[in-house]
């Protein structure tokens, strides 16, 4: 079987199809953005997109993927290494503190920001409520999502 990450094929050979698919990025491919925090489904820190909407990835048997499109943190800057403005606001409002969960927070935003590119905070809360961060940085990662905003909104 192969799987579809950041728009490349991968082949997923014979001894890693019982694994997850964050095992599968991290070990066999070396997509290491993505982190592994709680591996039981509960912080978010190991999020992707799975066909643009968020999954776990911890917990998800890579066999579940085949024909599919996994996005990762990994593949969300430009081929001539341009941020994605996701990205560039969490710079810009510096929003990490350790970072551990951050691959996650950004994932989520982008999955966002595609489906509402001005969501409310109501709506910024929700989507973001099932990535936890233990640093406490929620105040800078919502300053994230209103910067990636406006950043969306200069770049269309
Ligand atoms: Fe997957 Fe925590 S590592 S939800």
């Amino acid at each position: 079987m192969n799987i579809l990450v950041n728009r490349q094929r991968f082949p997923v050979a014979p001894e890693w199809q019982d694994d997850t698919l964050l095992a599968v990025l991290r070990e066999h491919l070396g997509l290491v953005g993505t982190k592994f925090g709680c591996g039981a489904g509960q912080c978010g820190a190991c999020t992707v997109l799975l066909d643009g909407l968020t999954q776990r990835s911890c917990l998800l048997p890579v066999g579940a993927v085949q024909n599919r499109s996994i996005e990762t943190v990994d593949g969300l800057a430009g081929a001539d290494g341009s941020l994605h403005p996701v990205q560039q606001a969490w710079l810009d409002e510096r929003v990490p503190q350790c970072g551990y969960c951050q691959a996650g927070q950004i994932m989520a935003t982008v999955a966002l920001l595609r489906q509402d590119p001005a969501p409310s905070e109501a709506k910024v809360n929700e989507a973001m409520s099932g990535n936890l961060c233990r640093c406490g940085t929620q105040q800078r990662i919502r300053a994230g999502v209103q910067r990636a905003v406006v950043l969306l909104e200069q770049r269309s």
